[in-house]
Formats: structure tokens, sequence, C-alpha cells
């Protein structure tokens, strides 16, 4: 067989270069043939965890504004000054925002005197401009004084003086923004102080404060633009939410419901979320397709299927209600302004029906006791669905077939979660080379992740050997994207300080350059960037493993070939595309590599990909090295 080293052995010419270099295999490209692959084929997942939500993507700053969830405490209210603080019932927002802060005030007291909200862990405190909302209730007429305030140094980013009235009988809502200055770190707070001689030997109450950066697309309740450009330029292409485990409830009665995250945001109740803390729910349903609008996301609604995590399963005639109240979540999302619930959406600011065409039953239901139940309720909710609906993609929420309908509804596509070692993705890269092709089915891998390296040790943070052996794995999706019609990597996003469910995509804090792509959401964006529309043959001197590869083209007459190399030494290889023509002869290569254990760390991004060109023709190809656990992407583009 071909071999550079052995040519140039032959020649005496062992370089120190060429002697890292094994295996030299020489791909040959198809330009006919192949596949459609699926135009979403990478995309996000989403569900609040480990505060990706609220205090993640969300843009509110504020934790604990509403006293939402089970157990709330003041945590992490503080007083300014002489000022006490207590939550209070007796003074509720409104039905679903049942408790307010009380700030009393000694008899006596002057100055100014108030409350502080440290934020989740910190407030993050930029050149950025801040609106604030906050109601307040009890009799105040004067100053109140809003800051941004460095917790230890005292040092104030922000100031703004405000003039209210404010009664006794009723909640009034204020609405203003300021400017702000830097802070060079997270450790800050966000306060509100008032003249204490005005109120001293009483009390007013707050409720509900919101303090937002500017947002992505400059939206109102609106998702917070650094997380938003950075998530934008992975190019994903749907957004599967609102969970994940978070749909499912620890009980049916604390699960997900729609109907409660809509509207005015003092009219959310909140729940207690799945993953032990309150979601405040002010990230909604219309906040999550607005999300897909501005990022032009296919939205993949994930409905409860009647499985809570605790294991309270809804089947049979229980099951109705929730049938029912799905078909309500559909019209409120696609009914028209005429229909009841299409009126309230369109009341909301939303008078266009959304643009639902895929939507998920449930979430991991061959899993918590789901599994024997789930074929009778997946088809009770299908076939609501599909008789109103029948051109919106159902998904159901397991591949395992003994838990699925026999035979499964044609169209019908399947979701498939992978938390995997290395070794175990670079094993899973033929999953779906033998997988049938019928009846219109799809699969959906819609949660994966290196999680631990091959010991079992839980990986913390995505290495580069975790990065490629899920490079790997891709690879193998989209040699198969004629059936894999989407994959997201999962999950999203965490707050480092929170984070116990690790690794996950992307992460940040409350300090300024804390946003933190892992390895791994450099390797989601090499591949997302560099999307064919047909998947192309591929022809090769040399086996699979440790070298994995996909060449695709597109309808621009542009090719990629991406390549994985799971082994550990660089291996030499030649991409031929000998009927391509009107091709450039200088391609593009990017390349990902690092130590095999190396991985992004906050403020410690060290796992980057490197852009180069190559030179080459068509028929003579382009030569080039994929370093050892690396992954490349070559693209050749019309000259
Ligand atoms: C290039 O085109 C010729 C003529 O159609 C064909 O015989 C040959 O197989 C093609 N080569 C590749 C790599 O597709
Ligand atoms: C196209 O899909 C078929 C399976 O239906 C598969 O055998 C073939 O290898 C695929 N072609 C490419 C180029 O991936
Ligand atoms: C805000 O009002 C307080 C109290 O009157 C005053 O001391 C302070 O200078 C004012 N701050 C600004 C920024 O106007
Ligand atoms: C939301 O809908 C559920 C029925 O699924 C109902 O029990 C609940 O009361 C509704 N919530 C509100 C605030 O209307
Ligand atoms: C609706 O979404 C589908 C799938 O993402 C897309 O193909 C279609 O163009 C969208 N339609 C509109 C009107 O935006
Ligand atoms: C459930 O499906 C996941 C993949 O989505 C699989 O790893 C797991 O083994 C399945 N469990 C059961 C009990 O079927
Ligand atoms: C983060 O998520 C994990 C799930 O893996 C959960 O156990 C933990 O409670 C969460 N941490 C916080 C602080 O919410």
């Amino acid at each position: 067989m071909f071999s550079l080293q052995n040519i140039c052995r032959s020649l005496g010419l062992v370089s120190l270069v060429l002697s890292s270099l094994t295996n030299a295999a020489t791909l040959t490209v198809s330009t006919t043939g192949g596949n459609a692959s699926s135009p979403l084929l990478y995309g996000l997942m989403f569900e609040d965890i480990n505060n990706s939500g609220d205090g993640g993507i969300h843009g509110q700053l504020l934790k604990n504004n509403g006293f939402q969830g089970t157990s709330p405490t003041t945590s992490p209210y503080a007083a300014v000054g002489s000022a006490t603080i207590s939550r209070d019932t007796s003074n509720p927002l409104s039905s679903a925002i049942t408790s307010s802060l009380k700030v009393s005030v000694a008899s006596g007291t002057t100055g100014y005197v108030g409350f502080s909200n440290a934020g989740y862990n910190g407030v993050p405190v930029n050149l950025d401009t801040y609106a604030n909302y906050f109601w307040v209730k009890g009799a105040y007429s004067g100053i109140v004084t809003l800051e941004l305030v460095g917790a230890s140094s005292g040092i104030v980013y922000a100031s703004q003086n405000l003039t209210i009235t404010s009664t006794a009988s009723s909640f009034s809502y204020i609405d203003t923004t300021f400017a702000s200055t830097q802070s060079p770190d997270g450790n800050n707070v966000w306060q509100l102080t008032f003249d204490a001689s005005q109120v001293a030997g009483g009390s007013l109450w707050f409720a509900l404060p919101q303090l937002f950066p500017v947002t992505y697309h400059a939206r109102y309740n609106g998702i917070r633009l650094d997380v938003g450009n950075f998530l934008e330029a992975m190019n994903p292409s749907f957004l599967r939410f609102p969970g994940g485990n978070n749909l499912e409830g620890a009980s049916p009665a604390t699960r997900w419901k729609w109907n409660e995250t809509i509207g005015p945001v003092e009219d959310r109740p909140g729940r207690q979320g799945d993953w032990g803390y309150a979601n405040t729910d002010a990230l909604g349903l219309m906040e999550y397709l607005q999300w897909c609008e501005d990022m032009n996301l296919a939205p993949v609604l994930a409905i409860w299927s009647g499985l809570s995590l605790g294991g309270g399963i809804a089947s049979g005639t229980a099951l109705t209600p929730y049938v029912n109240d799905a078909l309500n979540e559909l019209e409120f999302l696609l009914g028209s302004t005429s229909t009841t619930l299409g009126a309230l959406r369109s009341s909301y600011g939303h008078p266009a029906p959304y643009n639902i065409t895929m939507l998920e039953i449930g979430n991991e239901d061959n899993l918590s006791s789901g599994c024997s139940t789930y074929a009778s309720r997946f088809t009770a909710f299908y076939n609501a669905i599909h008789a109103t609906y029948p051109s919106i993609t159902i998904i159901a929420s397991t591949t395992s077939s003994s838990c699925l309908p026999s035979p499964l509804p044609s169209g019908v596509w399947t979701d498939i979660h992978h938390y995997e070692e290395p070794h175990a993705f670079v094993s899973l890269f033929n999953e779906f080379d033998n997988y049938p092709r019928t009846d219109g089915y799809g699969i959906f891998v819609g949660e994966y992740a290196n999680t631990a390296d091959d010991s079992g040790a839980t990986t913390y943070w995505s290495t580069v050997q975790g990065a490629v052996s899920e490079a790997v794995y891709m690879i193998g999706l989209e040699r198969n994207s004629d059936l894999v019609k989407m994959a997201s990597y999962a999950p999203l996003l965490e707050h480092y300080d929170v984070a116990e469910w690790s690794p996950d995509l992307v992460g940040l804090d409350a300090r300024p350059g804390s946003l933190t792509g892992s390895v791994s959401y450099y390797v989601q964006k090499l591949f997302s960037t560099a999307r064919g529309n047909t998947i192309l043959p591929v022809t090769s001197d040399t086996a699979f493993n440790p070298l994995f590869w996909v060449a695709s083209s597109t309808t621009t007459g542009k090719y990629y070939v991406k390549l994985a190399n799971y082994g550990t030494t660089a291996q030499s290889v030649t991409i031929k595309i000998p009927n391509a023509s009107g091709v450039s002869a200088t391609a593009g290569l990017q390349t990902l590599t690092g130590g095999a254990t190396s991985s992004n760390y906050p403020l410690d991004v060290t796992v980057l990909p490197t852009s180069t060109t190559v030179s080459g023709s068509a028929s003579g190809g382009w030569t080039f090295s994929v370093p050892g656990y690396g992954v490349a992407v070559l693209t050749v583009s019309p000259a």
C-alpha cells in the first residue's frame, strides 16, 4: 500500500515531521451518488439545568426575585444600612407571585437604607445599559437609588436616582434603564435604597425586581446577548425545549405547565424544577419561541407524556386531560386569532401562528418505569395531535422498540440519548449504518456527550479525547443523515458555580469574559458551520479507525471533508475529488487538537480551532496532516 513514510524511508528522508506521521491515507470523493443530508442535522437541546436558564441564558440577573419554588428563603437578598428584610406573604404581588420583600425601617432612622441582591453568585456588571423593573408598595414619595456595586470593594459602577411615588394601597410598577461602567470581577450586587426618614417606624414592600443587560435582538424579557451570539456562532438549526427531565416534574402535578409560563411575568408562578432549584419560568414558552425566531431555529416542542420523574405515571383514561392540555397548547401556538387560545397568543404580542413542525412526546419514556405504558401513552397523544395537525412530525422519546407501538406510525421519528465514554462513542460510529430506512422514520439524537473517561471517571470538563470521540460519532451521524435528522449535544449550558451535571457545552459565571466554550463546543461549531446538502461516497485505501471521515457538497459548489483522528499520532491524508471542476486550488483547513486530557476552563481557553490553507488540485488532491486526537475540516470552494 502507498505510504508516504515508506517512500521517504526508501529515499532515506525520514524527517522529524514525517516520522510522526502514520498510515498515510488517500480518500477519493465522488461528486455523484450519495444521500441528501438532513438540513436540520446540528442543533441545540435546552432545559433549565445547573441554572442554564435562570442565571444562565435568560437575561434576568437577580436571583430569587419572585420567591418561587417550594421553599423560598431570602437569599441572596441582604439589608443595606440599618433596614431589616423579610419575605412577606401578606402582601403578595399577584396570585402567582405570592411573596414580596418587606423592608422595615426603625423609628428615627435617617439616611438611605434598603436592600441588595447578589444575583447568581454575583451580578455581571459590564459596560452595558441595564433595564430595571420592580414593584413597590407602601407610602413613599421621593428618591430611590438603584446601584450596581462591588460587594467587597464598595465601588459603585452604576447609580441612578429615580423620583417615585408609591402608596400603601397597591403595588406601583417602576421601569427604568441606566448605564454602567465595567466591573473587573463578578463580585457585585444590585441594590436599591430609599430615604429612611420617610419610612421610619414602618415598611416598604418590593416585588419581582428584574435587572437585564441589553438582550439578544433587544427583546423585552429576552435572552442574554453574549450567550445568544455565542450559540448563534455554532450555526444551530433547531432547539429542543423545555426538557429533558425538567419537563417531567417530580410528580404529575409539578410537571412543566405551558400555560403557567406565558403572559406577564407577574402572572407566572414558577415551579420547583427537577434539578433541585426553583424555576421562575420568565424564560417561558413564548420566550423559547422568540429565541427560535431570532436565531432561525426550528422548534422541537416537547410535551408532557404522562411520565413524571418521581414515578407517577398517568395512563389510560387518566391521560385524557393531558392530551387535551397538549391540544390546548397547540391551539395557543398554532390557532388563528379567531380561536380562544390563538386570540390569547395574539394578546401577548404574537398574532401570527408559530411555525411548529416538530413535536416530541415526553422525555426518555423508556426510563423511570415508563416503558410498559409508553406505547399506549404515545398512541393517545399521537392520534389526537396527528388528527388535528397532520403535518407536524411527531417524535417518540425513545428508540427502544420494546417501549414503542408496533408498528410505529409511518413518519414518526424516535429520540435516542448517549452519555458515553470515548471508546464507546468510537464503537458507536456505525450505529446507524445498517438501520432500516422505512416508512419515513427518522432518528433524533436528542442528547449526547462524552461524560467519563475510558476508566469511567467523570470528566468534569469536556476533554480533547472526549470531544474527538464525539466527532467520530458525529461523522457516523452525518454519514447517515438521510436517517439521522437531528442531533444535539447536552446539556447546553451551565452556571459554573452551581453545576453538578458536567460536562456542559458552554459555561459562564458572573465574571467578565467567563463565557466559555468547551472543547466540545468548538467541535460542534466546526461541524455545524461546514454543512453540505449531499453526503458523498468516499473510497479510500485505508479502513476507518483511527481516522474517520465524511464528505459532502453544497448546492453552491463547495465540498467539505470532515475528519477525526482518534489515534495518538498524526495521520497524513490526501483528499482527491477528481470530478470536481472549477474549484480553487487553495483549500481551507481548520484543525482542532490538544493533549488528550486538555480542557477549556473559564478564563483559560487553550483548545481552539486553527485555520490554514492547503494547496492542491481536485485530481492530485490536497495533502495535510490530521494531528493525533485531532479534528479537521477541509473546505474546497468554487474558484
Ligand atoms: C468521475 O467521473 C467518471 C465519468 O463519469 C466516472 O467513471 C468516475 O467513477 C468518477 N470518479 C469518481 C471518484 O466519482
Ligand atoms: C446512502 O444510504 C444508504 C442506506 O440507505 C447507504 O447504504 C449508503 O452508504 C449511503 N450513501 C452515502 C454516501 O452515505
Ligand atoms: C442621588 O440622590 C442622593 C440623595 O439625594 C444624592 O446624595 C446622590 O448624589 C444622588 N446621585 C446621583 C447620581 O444623582
Ligand atoms: C394550567 O393548566 C392546568 C391543566 O393542565 C391547570 O390545572 C392549571 O390550573 C392551569 N394553570 C393556570 C394558572 O390556569
Ligand atoms: C417553518 O419551519 C420549517 C422547518 O424548520 C421550515 O422549513 C419552513 O421554511 C418554516 N416556514 C416558515 C413560514 O417560516
Ligand atoms: C433507554 O434509552 C437509552 C438511549 O436513549 C438507552 O441508553 C437505555 O439503555 C434505554 N434503557 C432502557 C431500559 O430501555
Ligand atoms: C445541577 O444539576 C444537577 C443534575 O446533575 C443537580 O443534581 C444539581 O442539584 C444542580 N445544581 C444546582 C445548584 O442546581
